[in-house]
């Protein structure tokens, strides 16, 4: 494990929490400090939840500069933004609508679109314009926020997948049979992986397995494929989901 530096280990659900909101905090004055914006990837499924809502609260939520903030989708399912599966509305209601996000700094995916292929491009587009990315370039976000599902999917990247092996477009259109919801919108690894920071938010017995798989097995799941080329990644992880890793190899979050 000694090739993923970036582990730290926190105690549980709610330390998660807390460190990934500092983090989160703490890039968004560097980006700011440094080009005068901060563009933050959201990931959906639940984890992220309590994250986001520490992040609305005091004494955070008064530390970020939302004004100068612009919010994207890592990954979307294909239904309506209302819908209670939509990575949109769970972001809306545990974060952007509690901080006043501008609308026009919302970037979101068009998962209630008829064609997938469609909204995939439209978002890519959408990528384009905002970072002026000539065609084949990547934008480069400030933050990437990711989980990890039990079967080793990252953003909708799922183990075997062809948009895994994506290496041109920055968004596609994903069906995952397995999945609740099987028509996904997801950015590819090349441009998750241009990045300058990416952290993976972990949590729970049940992931034990596959962070195990995907961090010391060799395995290639997407997650082990998605490793910022010139930036930095972070594994936040608590003792359920890390307790599988040797646990002399995990470096403890700072107090
Ligand atoms: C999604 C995701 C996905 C998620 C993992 C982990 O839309 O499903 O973005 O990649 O992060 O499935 O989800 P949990 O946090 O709910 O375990």
């Amino acid at each position: 494990m000694d090739q993923w530096p970036g582990l730290m280990l926190v105690d549980d659900a709610p330390a998660l929490a807390e460190a990934a909101a500092r983090a989160i905090a703490d890039a968004a004055v560097a980006a700011v400090a440094d080009h005068g914006r901060f563009t933050f990837v959201l990931a959906g499924g639940g984890t992220p939840r309590e994250t986001y809502m520490r992040l609305a609260s005091p004494p955070l939520v008064d530390r970020v500069p939302w004004d100068k903030t612009h919010v994207f989708f890592g990954d979307e399912r294909c239904v309506p933004p209302d819908h209670v599966e939509s990575n949109y509305r769970m972001a809306s209601e545990a974060l952007l609508s509690k901080v006043g996000m501008a609308p026009e700094h919302v970037h979101r995916m068009r998962g209630e679109a008829d064609d997938p292929e469609k909204a995939a491009a439209e978002y890519a587009r959408t990528l384009a314009t905002f970072f002026g990315t000539p065609r084949g370039g990547q934008p480069r976000f400030d933050l990437v926020l990711l989980g990890l599902g039990l079967d080793g999917h990252a953003a909708s990247l799922f183990p075997g997948s062809p948009a895994s092996r994506e290496i041109f477009r920055t968004v596609v259109a994903v069906h995952a049979a397995a999945a609740q919801i099987p028509q996904r919108l997801t950015l590819t690894i090349p441009t998750l992986n241009a990045a300058a920071r990416v952290i993976f938010l972990i949590s729970g017995a049940e992931k034990a397995k596959v962070v195990k798989a995907t961090l010391t097995d060799g395995a290639i799941l997407p997650g082990s494929m998605i490793r910022p080329t010139d930036g930095t990644l972070t594994w936040i992880i608590d003792r359920a989901a890390a307790a599988l890793l040797s646990p002399d190899r995990v470096g403890r979050a700072p107090r």
